[in-house]
């Protein structure tokens, strides 16, 4: 026993060791060499890990980020501080036009969540008020979720390219992909693998979509308007939007708290928007929530870590609960470890290739979240044994093969280091 509190008290300082190393100065790289820059969702998921022993330098990550913040609210998924040929594509390729140079396409809105969570936990008037100075921005990114990329009637969030939903080559977007045109990219050289394996990551074809769509935002000046009612790729994401439904009831909390009342009555008009964006993500003949083609209306029919997120979204009626407790029960028969980001029952399940089958912590710790707050204790404790078990036996990888457990991606990852200590480490056990 002794042994293994020691063990893990070892794990917590390569953990903070990890967040000191890839510490770039008031923002954090996911990791060295793979990717160089300033990654969204990563940076928030990071303060919670850094609030765990320096609460200032949590909020300077969230600040940060904001700092990229374009005119009309929206938040880019990369911020290019400074050009490193290592990385591709890089600043030259997405020429974003922006003071601070940054990608054009943005990432799932976790901030609102993550805020609202360090300032319930933080007992400091300072870093609340940091934190209550972020409000606003994050307000505006909302907005720009409503007015660019939720059609009417639809009510889900629609990405515009694959790296937007941050599961970059789930099967999910195959279907909606095929007829991305990429008879006019240009020769490229990747960089990614120099640092990880090609069976880890996404393929030769993926990638020319990727760059394929990169050219026509970069073509249409990255005009939001453009883009979102025209672009090749319009795809309405489960996890985006269940992502933003729990971020809109967590910023209507924080309004709450901040005595923002007049912004109420809109939160909640968006809340409820998001809430019948559910509806149209429920495929009933695959019986899960899924992401759905809104070019051609066709859901995905898979059953992937996203579909799950209805539980930290709090949606879901009686019958769709069970449906989704079928799956549960199909796949966590099957895994050794939870929850695989793709169906393993499912033929384009890979247990090491990214987000075709490997477990990715950050959303293993919304699920566990959403699963406490909806009564499912097992299913909570089930996905934070097998978190805190794989990282400790194998280290802090990006992602992990949920059949034997092993890294794969790339390794010292920040956000896995943050979620050990935040969430799923020894300290935080119960
Ligand atoms: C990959 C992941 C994405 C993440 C980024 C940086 O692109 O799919 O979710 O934000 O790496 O870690």
């Amino acid at each position: 026993m002794v042994r293994t509190v020691d063990a893990h008290r070892d794990i917590d300082a390569r953990a903070r060791d990890i967040l000191r190393a890839n510490d770039k100065g008031g923002f954090t790289v996911p990791t060295g060499g793979l990717y160089p820059y300033q990654w969204n969702w990563d940076s928030v998921f990071v303060a919670l890990g850094f609030a765990t022993f320096d609460e200032s330098r949590a909020c300077r990550e969230i600040e940060t980020l904001f700092e990229a913040q374009w005119d009309d609210g929206f938040v880019p998924h990369i911020i290019f501080r400074r050009n490193d040929p290592d990385y591709f594509p890089g600043p030259d390729v997405w020429q974003a036009g922006t003071d601070i140079p940054t990608s054009g396409i943005t990432q799932p809105p976790v901030a609102a969540s993550v805020v609202n969570t360090l300032w319930t936990r933080s007992s400091s008037e300072e870093i609340r008020s940091r934190l209550a100075a972020l409000y606003p921005k994050i307000l505006a990114w909302h907005r720009w979720f409503h007015r660019f990329r939720i059609p009417d009637g639809c009510g889900a969030v629609v990405i515009t390219h694959p790296w937007e939903s941050g599961r970059d080559n789930s099967p999910e977007w195959d279907a909606p992909s095929a007829n991305i045109d990429i008879s006019g990219v240009q020769p490229y050289q990747r960089r990614d693998l120099q640092h990880a394996d090609a069976d880890m990551r996404p393929t030769k074809l993926d990638y020319d979509r990727y760059i394929a769509l990169v050219e026509f935002g970069r073509n249409a000046g990255w005009d939001h308007d453009v883009i979102g009612s025209s672009g090749p790729f319009r795809v309405a994401d489960v996890g985006i939007t269940m992502i933003l439904l729990r971020a809109t009831r967590d910023l209507i909390d924080l309004a709450n708290r901040l005595g923002r009342d007049d912004d109420l009555e809109e939160l909640e008009a968006c809340l409820q928007q998001l809430v019948m964006g559910t509806n149209y993500l429920w495929d009933e003949t695959a019986g899960t929530f899924c992401s759905r083609d809104t070019i051609t209306g066709r859901h995905s029919g898979f059953v992937t870590n996203a579909s799950f997120l209805n539980c930290y979204a709090a949606v879901g009626n009686e019958e769709q609960r069970d449906k989704m407790t079928a799956h549960w029960e199909r796949i966590s028969a099957s895994a050794n470890y939870m929850l695989p980001s793709h169906d393993p029952d499912d033929s384009r399940f890979d247990a090491l290739r990214y987000w075709r089958g490997p477990i990715w912590i950050v959303v293993n710790y919304m699920l566990a979240k959403g699963f406490r707050e909806q009564g499912l204790d097992e299913w909570a404790e089930r996905i934070a044994a097998d978190s805190r078990k794989i990282i400790s036996e194998h280290g802090f990888n990006e992602a992990f093969s949920p059949i034997s457990g092993e890294g794969s991606g790339g390794s010292d990852f920040s956000w896995t280091a943050a979620m050990w200590l935040a969430w799923c480490g020894a300290a935080n056990e119960q």
